[in-house]
């Protein structure tokens, strides 16, 4: 049973790992792209300084325009900006914002100042001893390429994340379908059966013959399937809420599971409150929460101890409270939630129901909610039930 559910766990932690994986791949990947990119580029910038140094040498003005605009400038989107001792002169892709030209000024030389960071202007020697340099940084397309790597990895994230919302709630319709038909069916079967147990009983009421000391036997034995059947058809049906007193209800579930454990075993049952104290709740299925957590408590001291039932009043009265609290084995801090998934046991003979169960009545049957309030290893553990009043 545990196997099933750890290598359930185990794959879903591949895939986890498989993702996170292929995420940081592309991030890489990205990363080297822009790098080889802004390799091309300055290959580019070097050259488009050879060729500015060149035509600026040879003083020809026409020519020097022509080649500066067709050739130098001509099919590239870096961002220059020229400039001498006295500042930012001309500039090439550079997004301008619409301003006087003394701002415009000011501005070039805030840009300049943030690609010198990125980037050492090249450095162009006049033949007057004068220098010129060229400012420039990445094209836009590196920028973007860096972006979209992000938006990538959102959009992915976003998509397993709605994948995993879609599958876990259309699995948890499936598990809702098989649980309901299975108990809708089984407490029909077991009707027929049972009635015809019922009118056997009367005949032997009747049978002077038969032994009548088993008679009250086994009507306690019918009554017990009648029990089971009875919570087998509320699963499977809505079932009705009413507004029943707590306490009592606890009482008699007790009493009934006093008697089918060991004596060492003692049931203690606090009632927190004056008055009487009122829940919502179905009472078949109310049982079989209060059963199955003594069972594992039980389970759990080894068939000695004490089993602890305290009732109260939430603070703001919305809710009942029942702590149920043993002094068994405890469970590991790693498994607080895990007991509450369907095949998880510890046991040799368990199924890893018990928990699932009563978690499925109490929230969904009840709108309650139930969780593990404390655990300590070899001490105990107190699991709390919260029930609207
Ligand atoms: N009071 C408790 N103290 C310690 N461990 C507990 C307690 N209650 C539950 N557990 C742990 O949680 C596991 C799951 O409990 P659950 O009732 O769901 O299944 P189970 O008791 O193993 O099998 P079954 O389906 O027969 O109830 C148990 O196997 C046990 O390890
Ligand atoms: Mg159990």
């Amino acid at each position: 049973m545990v196997n099933i559910y750890q290598n359930k766990e185990k794959l879903k932690w591949i895939i986890v790992g498989i993702a996170f994986l292929l995420g940081i791949f592309s991030i890489i990947y990205t990363q080297i792209l822009v790098q080889q990119l802004a390799e091309t580029e300055r290959k580019q910038i070097d050259l488009f300084a050879k060729a500015y140094e060149f035509i600026i040498l040879s003083e020809n003005d026409e020519e020097f325009n022509f080649v500066l605009t067709e050739i130098v400038f001509a099919e590239n989107s870096i961002p220059i900006i020229l400039a001498d001792s006295l500042g930012p002169f001309d500039h090439r892709n550079i997004i301008m914002p619409e301003l006087s030209p003394e701002k415009e000024t000011e501005f070039l030389k805030k840009e300049i100042l943030k690609m010198a960071e990125e980037y050492q202007p090249i450095e162009i020697d006049l033949n007057d001893a004068k220098k010129q340099y060229i400012y420039y940084s990445n094209s836009p397309a590196i920028g973007q390429i860096k972006y979209f790597n992000y938006v990538q990895i959102t959009v992915m994230s976003i998509l397993s994340i709605l994948a995993y919302f879609v599958f876990s709630s259309a699995r948890r319709a499936e598990q809702n379908r098989v649980w309901v038909g299975l108990a809708k069916e089984t407490a029909h079967q077991l009707g027929t059966p049972i009635s015809s147990l019922m009118a056997w009983i009367e005949f032997f009421k009747t049978d002077p013959n038969f032994d009548q000391s088993i008679i009250p036997e086994m009507t306690k034995d019918i009554k017990r399937l009648e029990m089971i059947t009875s919570r087998f058809s509320s699963i499977g049906s809505e079932p009705s809420l009413k507004d029943e007193n707590l306490l009592e209800a606890v009482e008699n579930i007790i009493g009934y599971l006093q008697k089918r454990v060991s004596t060492k075993v003692k049931f203690i049952i606090t009632p927190k409150f004056d008055h009487e104290l009122y829940a919502k709740l179905n009472v078949p299925l109310f049982e079989w929460i209060i059963e199955n957590i003594c069972k594992n408590a039980v389970d759990a001291m080894g068939g000695a101890g004490k089993i602890e039932i305290y009732l109260k009043n939430s603070k703001d009265g919305r809710f009942v409270i029942l702590d149920i609290n043993d002094t068994g084995k405890g469970i590991p801090k790693s498994k607080l939630k895990t007991v509450f998934q369907p095949g998880f046991t510890t046991k040799k003979r368990g199924w890893g129901l018990g928990l699932t169960l009563v978690k499925r009545i109490v929230e969904n049957y009840h709108n309650g909610k139930i969780f593990v309030l404390k655990s300590e290893i070899d001490v105990g553990t107190t699991f709390r039930i919260l029930i609207p009043k």
